[in-house]
């Protein structure tokens, strides 16, 4: 990342249907760096916008019987209040159906054309309808598309290609003298993975007779631009490439593509090699996280189960659902969403520890100190831990904005938070109140003021209208309500005699026990009794609730110190994982690879020593043997075993 600007992307959403919390999440993700790099000073850029060209729009259209573009603009719409009622604060948004962004990439397309980076030639190959991509025999996955798993369609005909095969030794290379470009690791190794196999040429044209909404190829009128060689560029035509060459300079290269999982490989093959032809610089990372599951299954609008972000902000407030997909979703990883999930984490986090530590402090300082801020006082023992675990917290949360942790800084936000609230009842303010004891009050108020200036300030990026709240009823001047971060590295910035303000309930409890289903929250009934010999039988639903998977090992190596682990890359279907077991004394690394093991797919991925494991290999044990649950015979990666 560079250290004087901050440029940040996201996907450009498609706008064949409305948006859900998949697109709310990674909006919000750029939106909370966005923030923290402004409050570190930096001059920041973030760019987000809409996919508006290619067959799914087309295909929307048809079915809602308007016209493409009236399909983009009513749609575009709807991305566009849900960014403003989420406080998103990006700087542009840019649209595939703009003039300033279709010239540009007309403009490329003529440049590689005239240098013969771009052909024509037959093709034949299997297309995807639903993800708009040919593939070839081998990439086809039990004869279906290997990322959705539908049908493909066989199809012949005369295309344009992008010489991209040529790229792959130098993208290999790149890669490999690179490791900040594909963040996290895991999904390095799955690109690198992926360049294992000869890279072809992409095709980048669509005849009209098959799709007709798209950027025209200004050499070939019968044709329109392959939907992500069009929309990977707005990266650069958003900041002037070709138009503005001053804004250009000023923020290419991107320091972030954030991106979800699933589009991994148009932006870390397509993309840099379409680059690399243009003669521009990489992006410094392209960071993919992880999905959005409803409870353990994929989010899909045939199973009705679509989690709409405008709903949830209604119904639990912005800034408690922006804080709720920060906090909950482990960086890189898959995370569960479902409404007990996040009551859990809101009583829990906002309105348990938060909001209860700045009502009381609040409260206390207004019945017993005047409402004024009193003077700093005297640092005692119980004073010191507070301050250091405070001040740490501040160090953990820069530190986890660079290594793309998120979760885990706020996660020590909040032990500040509950630090303070320990210290709170350890001090018993309202029996030194009763006792008279003003100095002594003093000092435990400041302190926990103090830390709930330092914590809020931390919190603003995330949380920017419960946080003003709070700072502002803390006495903090209008001028600081937007903290630079320098400004919460060290203890002390209350100001003595500062006028505390009145503060509503920030965050309200969510009553539990209205929101649970009346079945579900009935005791277990006396007829369930279970059998002698039998340790609590349990229902299908709750076996077919673990999903287990066959998965190949790739790879497989001893973690240093630590004696019984191996750490494991497995192929599982499309997606590559990695695995930490204990099985270092039944199991050489070479002993492993190759084989098909069965893993627990949906586990709640855990840190091994340190080391991200996400899924369990299954074994079969006795006091001293142990023993790899594998298959009777060959059968493909990522088949459902149960
Ligand atoms: N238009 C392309 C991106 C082009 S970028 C040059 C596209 N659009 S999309 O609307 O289908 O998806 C946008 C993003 O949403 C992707 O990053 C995708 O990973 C993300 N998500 C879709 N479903 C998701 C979840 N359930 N959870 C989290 N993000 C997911 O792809």
């Amino acid at each position: 990342m560079s250290a004087s600007r901050f440029y940040i992307t996201t996907p450009i959403y498609y706008v064949n249907d409305k948006p859900h919390i998949g697109h709310a999440y990674t909006t919000i993700l750029a939106d909370v760096l966005a923030r923290y790099h402004r409050l570190l000073g930096e001059p920041t850029h973030f760019l987000t916008g809409t996919d508006e060209h290619g067959q799914k729009v087309q295909q929307a259209a048809v079915a809602n019987e308007i016209t493409p573009q009236e399909q983009c603009d009513q749609t575009v719409v709807r991305f566009q209040e849900l960014w403003e009622k989420l406080e998103i604060t990006h700087d542009d948004f840019i649209r595939t159906t703009e003039e300033r962004h279709k010239t540009i990439v007309q403009d490329i397309l003529q440049d590689l054309y005239d240098r013969d980076e771009i052909y024509s030639a037959e093709y034949e190959g299997w297309y995807c309808v639903p993800c708009e991509r040919f593939y070839t025999e081998k990439d086809l996955v039990e004869g279906a598309c290997p990322e959705c798993r539908r049908d493909v369609e066989k199809l012949v005909e005369r295309n344009y290609f992008f010489r991209m095969g040529k790229y792959q030794e130098w993208l290999i290379s790149h890669i490999e003298s690179h490791p900040e470009f594909i963040q996290p690791a895991h999904r390095r190794q799955e690109t690198l993975g992926f360049l294992r196999q000869p890279l072809g040429d992409l095709c980048i044209s669509r005849p009209k007779s098959r799709l007709s909404w798209g950027i025209d190829l200004p050499f070939d009128a019968d044709y329109v631009t392959y939907v992500w060689f069009d929309a990977l560029v707005n990266y650069i035509s958003g900041v002037g490439y070709g138009s503005d060459a001053e804004q250009f300079a000023s923020w290419w290269p991107a320091s972030y593509h954030l991106i979800g999982k699933d589009i991994l490989t148009t932006h870390t093959v397509y993309w840099p090699t379409m680059l690399k032809a243009i003669g521009i610089e990489l992006p410094t990372t392209v960071f993919a996280h992880g999905w959005w599951l409803v409870g353990r299954s994929k989010m899909s609008k045939s199973l009705g189960n679509v989690v709409n972000p405008m709903d949830m902000a209604e119904s639990y407030g912005v800034d408690a659902f922006r804080y709720f997909l920060l906090a909950e979703m482990s960086m890189g990883q898959d995370a569960s969403f479902t409404e007990e999930i996040f009551t859990t984490r809101y009583n829990a986090d906002l309105a348990n520890d938060l909001g209860n530590m700045a009502s009381r402090a609040v409260k206390m300082i207004v019945r017993n100190l005047g409402g004024r801020i009193p003077p700093v006082p005297e640092k005692g023992e119980d004073e010191c831990e507070l301050i250091e675990t405070t001040l740490a917290a501040v160090q953990n949360m820069r530190d986890h904005l660079v290594d793309m942790h998120l979760d885990r800084g706020l996660a020590e936000v909040l032990g500040a938070v509950r630090a303070a609230n320990r210290y709170f009842d350890k001090m018993k303010p309202w029996a030194l109140a009763k006792a008279g004891d003003t100095e002594a009050l003093g000092r435990v108020l400041y302190n926990a003021a103090e830390t709930l200036r330092i914590v809020s300030g931390l919190l603003y990026p995330v949380m920017p209208t419960k946080m003003t709240e709070l700072r502002r009823a803390l006495g903090v001047p209008e001028s600081k309500l937007a903290p630079s971060l320098d400004a919460l590295s060290s203890w002390g910035g209350l100001e003595a005699g500062a006028q505390i303000g009145e503060l509503k309930t920030l965050f309200p409890r969510i009553d539990v026990k209205a929101k649970v289903p009346k079945d579900e929250s009935k005791k277990k009934k006396k007829s369930e009794k279970t059998p002698e010999g039998i340790v609590d039988l349990v229902g299908i639903e709750v076996f077919s609730a673990v999903k287990l998977k066959t998965a190949n090992v790739l790879e497989a190596e001893v973690v240093e110190g630590a004696s019984k682990l191996l750490k494991l890359q497995l192929q599982v279907g499309a997606d590559r994982r990695q695995v930490v077991a204990g099985i270092a004394k039944f199991y050489t690394p070479a002993e492993l690879v190759g084989r098909t093991v069965v893993i627990v797919a949906n586990l709640k991925p855990a840190k091994i020593f340190g080391i991200e494991s996400d899924g369990m290999l299954l074994a079969a044990k006795t006091g001293k043997e142990l023993k790899l649950v594998t298959t009777d015979g060959q059968i493909s990666s990522g088949a459902a075993v149960g």
